[in-house]
């Protein structure tokens, strides 16, 4: 009887923490998509943080553990990459500028919630791409071994802590390796990438990015 008892009183826990656990998860979603839409992500990351502007990066569905570091590195100062030659500024001043709206709670917040949007189809590129580019785009993914962390095509990091890469936009994706070949992104884990990416020349990152936009991570 006592031992009935006691199962029956740790199931009734277990259920109450269960439930408690969701609604949880729910607030900080909830959380998460307020900060989103009123500390003007959405302006450049576009809904749903699926339709980013310009060579903006998209960020649904990317990794909840990485989008964390990369907000922190921003904010930081340590993560301000290369000048944008129509502004005179870093492309990522913008973001610099509002990170003092945002608190450590509101970052942790807003990748959960990043990170369970869905992924958009790709833009068609225009031009549209040569086939040719984008078979030597994937034979040099192959080839320099990119598919060790990040998947076999991009989608599916195989660390938490890494990003996917595919579906973004080319532009994007060429100064981000460009960016981290050169030395000039060298915050979070960008060093992990030094060895593989050094192999890779200017050709090879546009013909590698332009493949990576055409791979669809909806659904996935
Ligand atoms: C004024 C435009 C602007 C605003 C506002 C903005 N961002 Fe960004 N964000 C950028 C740009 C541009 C980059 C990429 C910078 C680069 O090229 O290095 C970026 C990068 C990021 C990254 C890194 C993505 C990656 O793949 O490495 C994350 C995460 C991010 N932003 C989240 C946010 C969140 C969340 C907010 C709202 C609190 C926000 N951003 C507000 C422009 C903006
Ligand atoms: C040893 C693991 C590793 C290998 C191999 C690797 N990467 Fe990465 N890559 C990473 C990590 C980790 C990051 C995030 C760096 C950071 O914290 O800023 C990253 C970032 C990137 C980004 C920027 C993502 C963003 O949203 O800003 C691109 C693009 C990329 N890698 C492409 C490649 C390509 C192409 C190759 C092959 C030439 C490659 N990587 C090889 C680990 C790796």
């Amino acid at each position: 009887m006592q031992l009935l008892k006691t199962t029956a009183l740790a199931a009734l826990i277990g259920l109450a923490a269960a439930a408690s656990a969701t609604a949880s998860d729910e607030e900080q979603l909830k959380a998460g998509k307020r900060v989103y839409m009123t500390k003007t992500c959405l302006a450049c990351h576009g809904r749903g943080g699926a339709a980013p502007v310009l060579s903006y990066p998209m960020l649904a569905g990317q990794n909840a553990d990485y989008i964390v570091d990369q907000m922190e590195a921003i904010r930081d100062g340590d993560r301000l990459g290369s000048v944008d030659p129509d502004t005179g500024h870093p492309f990522v001043q913008g973001m610099v500028d509002i990170m003092h709206l945002v608190t450590d709670e509101d970052i942790e917040n807003v990748a959960v919630w990043l990170s369970e949007q869905p992924a958009a189809a790709p833009k068609p590129l225009d031009p549209e791409p040569d086939p040719e580019l984008l078979k030597a785009g994937e034979k040099a993914f192959k080839q320099l071994g990119c598919r060790s962390c990040h998947g076999p095509d991009g989608s599916k990091p195989t660390n938490p802590k890494y990003p996917f890469i595919s579906g973004m936009n080319p532009a994007y994706a060429i100064r981000a390796m460009t960016e981290i070949r050169d030395k000039v992104r060298t915050s979070g884990q960008a060093k992990l990438m030094w060895g593989t990416i050094k192999k890779a020349d200017d050709d090879e990152i546009e013909a590698i990015a332009t493949w990576l936009a055409t791979i669809d991570r909806s659904g996935k």
